[in-house]
């Protein structure tokens, strides 16, 4: 199968659960460990973007519902960089870094340092908890990217230690064009996105 194909939703789906155990299907057969992880967000931002454009019963292509960015931001000290220096052990660098993505430009950094987080995606890094804003005027601090976004939902992407503690690494970010354009069945769906990337993905 072509790999494009693997965002077409079949017909017959036609609840969120099953939308959802659809694409988790078709991103395990996408992710590769092998991969930087570069490769597998970018084809799980594409993935996860194109479904939802395909699924119209909640989701594009009207308009006026459709999601109209899904990407990441990264902790930049995970974030690739050539020959510069930072590391998780040195946290000198507090802000989230645009990572791939699907959609229109966004902002490239969000300040994630104590006193001056603010936003949407710096809320759910912090306190290590998805986000999610049915009306992202309603919301403090919100970021706005996109004058058109309405709602948002904004995932943790959160590493386990030994000790049992966990490591943030960045974030999964959604923005519909509809009010409410989230529910409890995305953030459950998109929480599994998360898992799966955290099993493939070397950091
Ligand atoms: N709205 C986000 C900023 C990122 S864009 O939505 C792509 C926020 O408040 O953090």
């Amino acid at each position: 199968m072509p790999h494009a194909d693997s965002s077409l939703v079949p017909e017959e789906i036609d609840t969120k659960s099953a939308f959802w155990e659809h694409v988790h299907t078709q991103l395990e057969a996408l992710l590769d460990p092998d991969l930087n992880w570069v490769s597998n967000l970018s084809n799980t931002s594409s993935l996860v973007y194109h479904s939802l454009l395909a699924f119209p019963k909640f989701f594009g292509p009207d308009d006026s519902k459709a999601v109209n960015w899904c990407g990441f931001y990264l902790n930049a000290p995970y974030f690739p960089t050539s020959k510069s220096t930072p590391t998780p052990a040195a946290p000198a660098h507090q802000k989230l870094l645009l990572g791939p993505f699907c959609g229109k430009p966004a902002c490239q950094f969000i300040n994630v340092a104590p006193g001056k987080a603010r936003g949407v995606c710096a809320d759910a890094f912090v306190h290590r908890q998805t986000v999610l804003v049915k009306d992202v005027e309603a919301y403090p601090g919100h970021i706005a990217c996109d004058g058109s976004t309405k709602s948002e939902i904004v995932v943790p992407i959160l590493i386990s230690n030994a000790d049992g503690t966990t490591t943030p690494v960045g974030v999964l970010d959604l923005d519909c064009l509809a009010l409410n354009g989230f529910d409890e069945d995305d953030q459950a769906g998109l929480e599994k996105i998360v898992v799966l990337l955290n099993k493939t993905c070397k950091w």
